[in-house]
């Protein structure tokens, strides 16, 4: 007779998460952690890629070829995050394994973030607060601080996704006129928000505030570059709660130093983090927080959930239910 033994899948998870953040994984998968801040796969993981089924990843961890090529039982990649940059799809596809994210539940989040990011550039928020708290604040200054206007003022969105219709409504209620531009007019959005569809050109032109919400593709990777942050307004800002490599990095560094734009206002950077003594950090008008778009106590969590519901689907063979390439299911 034979005997088969049955073990659950060997699943690694990138980063130690909360217990009740993945308790849905519990007596379903035999599952190896990386420590909690790790900044790339921990060695304990490595020693475990030949045997393992399932990949739980988060976006600092890249997952390219030469991890596949190491991973030969791989069925499912489940990145906890809307983008997924980070992994090659294209590889993960070819390999018919279905990539996971999650997406929608960090939109609001990440559009209260980058309202508070756009609000706190425009009103010089770290400056002024450094200034109180170093003593600087020596009475009420009729001219001290004085920071940007919103009511009347353009917002220009760079893609208008989830996040970018989200950023949209909230800006609405500040009185800011709306324009956005991406691969394709949305005609639902003007109809319900207002906003009006522009060239990339002539928005940089006409905005006073420009958020970027489009993903990172190899189109936008440096759209705004140093051409682009002339041709804004040199009382503009710029906000950037997508991903860091859409705007070039050194070209921003010479904007904000020199004057081309007012401020800008970064969640995200490149690279990623930004190394302690980089220019960027020195200068007073740009703020800079480390990449807490979804950072709330409710949205990472159920990131994780869904991460989690990703991740037992591909193990169980059926659908994921946030699947970036359903092209995989075609292919069977
Ligand atoms: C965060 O940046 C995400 O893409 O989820």
């Amino acid at each position: 007779m034979k005997i088969e033994l049955l073990l659950e899948p060997l699943v690694l998870i990138t980063h130690t998460l909360p217990e009740d953040w993945i308790a849905s994984l519990r007596g379903k998968v035999r599952a190896v952690a990386g420590p909690e801040n790790a900044t790339q796969l921990a060695p304990e993981l490595a020693d475990l890629l030949g045997e393992a089924e399932g990949l739980f990843c988060l976006l600092t961890i890249p997952v390219r070829e030469e991890l596949l090529e190491r991973m030969p039982k791989l069925r499912v990649v489940s990145n906890m995050a809307a983008g997924v940059d980070n992994v090659d799809v294209a590889a993960c596809t070819a390999r018919g394994i279905p990539v996971g994210n999650t997406p929608g539940v960090l939109t609001d989040a990440t559009a209260d973030l980058t309202m508070t990011l756009l609000l706190a550039a425009a009103r010089r928020l770290p400056e002024s607060a450094q200034d109180a708290r170093a003593g600087r604040w020596k009475t009420w200054s009729p001219t001290g601080w004085l920071g940007a206007d919103l009511r009347g003022a353009t917002l220009g969105i760079i893609g208008m996704g989830k996040i970018g219709r989200a950023v949209a409504e909230r800006a609405r209620g500040f009185g800011l006129r709306l324009v956005y531009t991406d691969t394709a007019s949305c005609p639902d959005v003007e109809a319900a928000l207002g906003a009006t569809f522009l060239s990339l050109d002539e928005l940089i032109r006409q905005s006073d505030f420009v958020s970027l919400h489009c993903p990172l593709t190899s189109e936008t990777r440096g759209l705004i570059n140093e051409t682009v942050l002339r041709e804004m307004k040199p009382t503009a800002i710029l906000v950037n709660a997508a991903r860091g490599p859409i705007l070039d990095t050194t070209a921003l560094t010479r904007a904000l130093a020199e004057g081309w734009i007012a401020a800008a206002a970064l969640d995200v950077t490149d690279p990623e983090p930004l190394p302690p003594n980089h220019p960027l950090y020195s200068l007073p008008n740009c703020l800079i927080v480390p990449h807490i778009g979804s950072a709330t106590r409710g949205t990472r969590k159920r990131m994780a959930e869904m991460a989690c519901e990703n991740l037992l689907a591909g193990l169980e063979g059926r659908r994921l239910p946030y699947c970036v390439n359903p092209q995989v299911y075609q292919a069977k």
